[in-house]
């Protein structure tokens, strides 16, 4: 049994999420629970591979042995039911770069790429700083805070010359799990349109029970050979700063496109990066089981805590991933209003939701890869400064 109650010290780690919080939000005292990543000890065999490691003395260029291409696709096959070949594997160092060169290698200059919004914000940052058109079709949010694809704008907005589609699957913030139906509509409306389809599925082990996450490479036949899939252990394990991903491209003019800027800007894993990876997916099978359990806990004590403590605000009930999407607005604050509440009065950092959809007041996303006697303390905190 791994334990995820124990809170780390990770402070005068250099970390974003601790060590950055006075640069971000002026106050070094916040209780943290934005960028994503989590507050627990990785996978022992994982650190002890980067020990051995680290501890020789030369650091030089390396290259992926087999055992890491073993492991990926033995994960794959075994986890998601997807038959990988290894030369269909591209390494990235992130999966934000894996989808910016994607779309830049896939797509003519300036043309249209389509995303859902709410979605994490570097979907808009990789197609509009790169000079391409974003079209957006949001996502519709139900009643009770649960979030679909809206199929008829979706296929007004395909049809409308659109040449990628760059999906999150398993969705952030919304942190829904697309079903294979759902997948399926999306790939049949792709082929109508001839779209190809760039899937972001670095949360896709990140699934809690009754959810099962379908890789874009098998939802038909189309998105088989019309579509990217880019993925990493980065969420999953806990290692985002080691920046080691991957990208399965089995259509094999995609791959060559891709490869070609790969290789124009010399881009791809550093050696510790290969290690983490091959350890991660070598090893960490049971550690995930056990994570995705805790999360789910958590998940549920959240939604528990504010429909008891704070009812006003709407919980969408994530069905993967560690993350949480939490609607304010019916406290008719401005964005700028609620993000001074939660960082003045109860003394949290979330993200503020603006960053996934401009112009939406109300929302925030809540981190919750984190020990649950600690996500109490700051929900007691949050309820305290709203319920007054
Ligand atoms: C959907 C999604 N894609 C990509 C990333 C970041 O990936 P990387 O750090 O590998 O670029 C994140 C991080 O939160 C994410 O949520």
């Amino acid at each position: 049994m791994y334990n995820f109650d124990k809170l780390l010290d990770r402070r005068n780690t250099d970390c974003n999420k601790w060590d950055a919080l006075e640069k971000n939000y002026g106050n070094a005292n916040l209780m943290p629970f934005w960028v994503a990543d989590m507050d627990f000890e990785v996978l022992p065999e994982l650190k002890e591979a980067l020990i051995k490691r680290a501890s020789s003395t030369t650091y030089g260029y390396s290259y992926p042995n087999e055992q890491y291409y073993a492991n990926i696709i033995r994960w794959y096959q075994k986890r998601h039911g997807l038959k990988v070949k290894q030369n269909e594997i591209l390494n990235v160092p992130g999966v934000v770069t894996g989808f910016a060169f994607a779309i830049a290698a896939l797509a003519p200059a300036g043309s249209k790429i389509l995303i859902n919004t709410p979605v994490y914000h570097h979907f808009m940052n990789s197609i509009q700083l790169q000079g391409f058109e974003l079209v957006d079709s949001p996502l519709i949010c139900e009643e009770n805070g649960y979030y679909h694809i809206d199929f008829e704008d979706l296929e007004r907005k395909l049809a409308s010359g659109v040449k990628i589609y760059l999906m999150c699957s398993p969705h952030n913030p919304v942190c829904r799990v697309w079903t294979k139906y759902e997948l399926q509509k999306i790939t049949q409306l792709c082929e109508k349109y001839q779209v190809l389809i760039v899937s972001d599925e670095i949360h896709s082990d990140l699934v809690f029970k009754s959810h099962v996450h379908t890789p874009i490479l098998m939802a038909s036949d189309y998105a088989a050979s019309h579509s990217v899939l880019i993925a990493a252990p980065s969420k999953t394990f806990n290692i985002a700063g080691i920046s080691s991903s991957f990208m399965i491209v089995p259509n094999p003019e995609l791959r060559t496109k891709i490869n070609n800027i790969l290789k124009a800007f010399h881009a791809g894993v550093n050696l510790f990066g290969f290690i983490a990876s091959e350890a991660a997916y070598g090893y960490g099978e049971q550690w995930l089981n056990e994570l995705n359990l805790y999360l789910e806990e958590n998940a549920k004590f959240v939604c528990d805590y504010f429909k008891k403590h704070l009812p006003q605000v709407k919980v969408t009930p994530p069905e993967g991933t560690y993350l949480m999407w939490l609607d304010f607005s019916a406290f008719g604050l401005s964005q700028d209003e609620l993000m001074e509440k939660l960082e003045k009065q109860a003394g949290v950092a979330l993200n503020n939701g603006d960053m996934f959809q401009p112009a939406h007041p109300g929302y925030v996303r809540f981190n919750i890869g984190t020990p649950r006697f600690y996500i109490e303390k700051g929900l007691q905190k949050i309820v305290e400064a709203f319920a007054g």
